[in-house]
């Protein structure tokens, strides 16, 4: 087994909690993970006087691969979130969100598996703003006017919603490669695009030729979001692989979440050419941080899929399968989850769950 240096960010509030566990958990995994810590956040924007340093930008190319703890950023201040900052910067294109049922975890159905990747880069999220009474926003205004473009009302703030036909390709081939590479059977990309005609109508055409690249190996369909919506909660399993923009990804990301049993769950990462940063899918929940209440399990799983990207599938393996050894035996899970299985039994918190699920493991073949 090889040694790996991977930049650890454990960033705000809970992620403190869930780094420490997680760390503990990958330890006891036998995979061989050097830790090089770096710092992002409102904590770090108050210590050094931004929310994402250099230094930590050059960790993260330095090791090529980084797990990352929630960035609290504070709404409605000048304050730029460091996720948007961190996947433009390093180009991290993709963001890619396997949703599946654990026993025990509380989810509304147990058949669930499926990815979702979502475009990570333009969108709404591409931080082309417009302050209301800026000189830029009425400038832009008064361009609508002449261009027969629509009546946009004097007081707005104004967000730019870019969809090209490089990052859709780029995306949407992705979806695909991932679909063949881990045998799955089809690819469904989610839009609007009856509204929005030259945005996810552009998405939408694009994703239907990439797809006749793949034709008789992977299928593929499409689903208007609102659409796609209803019919997650009706019936989940019915997807296999979802590619979205990214404002809706953003979305149905937190939706499945609470398909399957909630945010404490949720793994992610965001991956590019030459770098991987993965992340849970939760924020750093300052409502419980510093109480011992987090958990842990999505942050666990991100280093999980983590650890694939690695090479170490073995280790990956052996967190999976304590993780779902502990919930299906209901002895020691957090609050979060007995909240989601509407069970009175007691919760336990972050430290007492990781010791439950290092057992688990040292009791695996
Ligand atoms: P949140 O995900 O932090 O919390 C939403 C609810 O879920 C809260 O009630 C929280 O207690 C609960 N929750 C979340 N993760 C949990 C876990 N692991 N265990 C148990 N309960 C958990 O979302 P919220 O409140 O909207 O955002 C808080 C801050 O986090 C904001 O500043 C936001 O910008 C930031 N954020 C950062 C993200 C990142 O860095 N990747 C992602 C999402 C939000």
């Amino acid at each position: 087994m090889s040694r790996h240096v991977v930049t650890l960010i454990p960033g705000d509030g809970i992620g403190l909690e869930t780094s420490a566990a997680m760390q503990r958990v990958v330890a006891a995994s036998g995979a061989d993970i050097e830790w090089e810590l770096a710092k992002a956040g409102a904590a770090c924007a108050e210590e050094c006087g931004t929310p994402l340093p250099d230094a930590t930008i050059e960790a993260v190319k330095r090791n090529k691969v980084a797990i990352k703890g929630p960035c609290t950023t504070p709404v409605g201040t000048g304050f730029r979130s460091v996720n948007v900052a961190l996947r433009k910067t390093l180009d991290l294109y993709v963001c890619l969100r396997p949703v599946f049922s654990i026993e025990g975890a509380g989810g509304r159905y147990n058949d669930v598996d499926l990815v979702i990747v979502r475009e990570n880069s333009e969108d709404l999220y591409a931080g082309v703003e417009f302050e209301e009474g800026s000189q830029a926003a009425s400038d832009l205004i008064a361009f609508c006017k002449e261009q027969d473009a629509g009546v946009i009302r004097s007081d707005s703030g104004i967000s730019i919603k870019p969809i090209s036909i490089t990052a859709t390709r780029n995306i949407v081939r992705y979806a695909f490669d991932y679909a063949v590479k881990h045998g799955r059977k089809k690819v469904t990309a989610v839009h609007k695009a009856n509204i929005m005609k030259y945005s996810d109508g552009l998405f939408l055409r694009e994703a239907r030729e990439v797809a006749k690249e793949y034709e008789g190996r992977v299928a593929f369909d499409d689903k208007i979001v609102d659409a796609f919506c209803m019919n997650m909660v009706i019936d989940p399993s019915q997807f296999d692989v979802v590619v979205f923009p990214n404002l809706y990804g953003d979305i149905a990301s937190d939706l499945a979440a609470g398909l399957v049993g909630g945010l404490g769950i949720a793994p992610g990462a965001n991956i590019g050419e030459e770098y991987a940063v993965f992340e849970a899918v939760h924020g750093s929940a300052p409502d419980i941080a510093g109480q011992d209440k987090a958990n842990p399990t999505a942050e666990i799983l991100s280093a999980a899929m983590m650890l694939d990207h690695l090479g170490e599938l073995e280790a990956a393996r052996r967190i999976r399968e304590a993780v779902r050894v502990v919930y299906a035996e209901g002895q020691s899970l957090t609050a979060d989850i007995r909240w989601a299985t509407k069970s009175d039994a007691p919760a336990v918190g972050c430290t007492e769950f990781t010791d439950a699920l290092i057992e688990a493991m040292g009791k695996l073949a």
